[in-house]
C-alpha cells in the first residue's frame, strides 16, 4: 500500500537543536517507522551553505523513510503544504539586550512566519515553537494566522516537564518510566511552575515520597534553573535534550498521550483555571488524533494558584511588550 509522505518544516534548521532533531525525525522517531516523511529545512540566507552540508549528510544516511528534502530561506517555499512545523529559529539574546528587546526582535521573525504558514501550509498544520521566548513567539505566530485555529499553535515546555520527571525519579530511586502525571504550568521562563500534586511514582502519590521542603526549596528552583545550569556547564544551551523534547511534544500531539498519563504543552488559553484568554500557557494536556485537550478539572491549592497567577502576569507583560506586533 502506498502511504503519502508527511511534509515537515523545520526553521533554524542550521542551528544546534535542529541538528539534533533532523536526523531523528528522518529516521522515523516522530511519526513512526511506517510513515514516509519529506523535510523542508528553513534558515536565513547566510546559513544556506551549512544547511547544504546537512542535506548531504541526510543523503549519506540513506534513510528509508525520507522521500524529499527542500532547503529554503523563502518562507512561502519553506512552509508550502507542510503538515507539521518545528520552529527552532530565533534570534539569540545578545550582550546588553533586555528581555523586551529580545521579545521585539523575535516578534519580527514570528509574525511573518505565522503569516506564511497561514497562506501556504496545510489547513491541518500543527506548529510547535521552541525558539525563545517561546510562549510569546507562538502567540505572535498564531495571531498572524487568522485562517487557522489558535489551537494549531503551541510552544515547548516539554523539556521542563521531562527534567522534572527525571529529577523526581532520581530522588525517589525509581525508573523514570514510573513517573506519571507531572505538570509544568505557565511560561517557559524561570517563573515556570513544576507541580507534583497529581504526580504518581510507581503507583504512589509523589507527595508521600518526598519532603514538602525538598519539593519547594530544592526541586522547584532546580527545574526552573536547569537550562541555565546546562549553559554554565556546556558553554552552550541544551540542544540534544531540547530536540528530544520537541519530538516527544509533536509525537504525543499527533499520535496521542498514553491512556494513564498526560503531558505538559503550552497552548492557547481558553480561560481554564482562570488563566486569561489569548495567552500561550503551559497546561496539563491529553492528546488524541492531533488534537489536544487541557485537563481542566484538577483542584489547585493556594500555593499552586499563586504560581499560576505569577506566570499569567509574566505572560500578560510579555504580550503588552509586543502589543503592536499582534495583528
Ligand atoms: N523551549 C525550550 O525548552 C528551549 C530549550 C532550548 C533552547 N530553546 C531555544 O531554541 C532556539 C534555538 O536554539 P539553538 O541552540 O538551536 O540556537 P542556534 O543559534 O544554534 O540556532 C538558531 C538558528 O536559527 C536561525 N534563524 C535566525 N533567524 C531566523 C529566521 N528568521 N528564520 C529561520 N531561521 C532563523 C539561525 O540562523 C540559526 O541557524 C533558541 O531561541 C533557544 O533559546 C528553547
Amino acid at each position: 500500500m502506498h502511504v503519502q509522505s508527511k511534509r515537515i518544516a523545520i526553521t533554524g534548521a542550521a542551528g544546534n537543536i535542529a541538528y539534533q532533531a533532523i536526523f531523528r525525525i528522518a529516521a522515523g522517531e516522530f511519526l513512526g517507522s511506517q510513515q514516509p516523511v519529506a523535510l523542508n529545512l528553513i534558515d536565513i540566507h547566510p546559513a544556506m551553505p551549512s544547511l547544504g552540508g546537512t542535506a548531504m549528510e541526510l543523503e549519506d544516511c540513506a534513510f528509508p523513510l525520507l522521500r524529499d528534502v527542500v532547503l529554503s530561506d523563502d518562507l512561502e517555499v519553506g512552509f508550502a503544504e507542510v503538515d507539521y512545523v518545528f520552529m527552532f529559529g530565533a534570534r539569540p539574546r545578545g550582550k546588553g539586550m533586555e528581555r523586551s528587546d529580545l521579545l521585539q526582535e523575535n516578534g519580527k521573525i514570528f509574525g511573518p512566519q505565522g503569516q506564511a504558514i497561514n497562506q501556504v501550509a496545510s489547513r491541518d498544520v500543527r506548529v510547535l515553537v521552541i525558539g525563545n521566548p517561546a510562549n510569546t513567539n507562538a502567540l505572535i505566530a498564531a495571531h498572524h494566522a487568522p485562517d487557522l485555529e489558535p489551537s494549531q499553535f503551541s510552544a515547548m515546555t516539554r523539556l521542563d516537564h521531562e527534567r522534572a520527571r527525571s529529577q523526581l525519579a532520581m530522588q525517589t530511586g525509581n525508573p523514570v518510566a514510573e513517573v506519571t502525571r507531572m505538570i509544568l504550568w505557565g511560561n517557559h521562563s524561570p517563573q515556570m511552575h513544576p507541580d507534583i500534586s497529581y504526580c504518581s511514582v510507581a503507583g504512589t502519590p509523589a507527595r508521600e515520597l518526598v519532603e514538602a521542603d525538598w519539593y519547594r526549596d530544592t526541586f522547584i528552583p532546580m527545574i526552573q534553573q536547569r537550562g541555565a545550569r546546562v549553559i554554565e556547564a556546556r558553554g552552550a544551551s541544551s540542544a540534544a535534550s531540547a530536540a528530544n523534547a520537541a519530538i516527544l511534544h509533536m509525537r504525543d500531539w499527533v499520535l496521542g498521550t498514553p491512556a494513564n498519563d498526560w503531558t505538559s504543552m503550552s497552548v492557547w488559553s481558553d480561560g481554564t483555571y482562570g488563566v486569561a484568554e489569548d495567552l500561550i500557557f503551559s497546561f496539563p494536556c491529553r492528546c488524541e488524533n492531533s488534537a489536544h485537550q487541557i485537563v481542566g478539572d484538577l483542584e489547585l491549592d493556594d500555593f499552586g494558584r499563586e504560581r499560576l497567577k505569577e506566570n499569567e502576569a509574566e505572560l500578560l507583560a510579555e504580550r503588552d511588550a509586543v502589543r503592536e506586533l499582534l495583528s
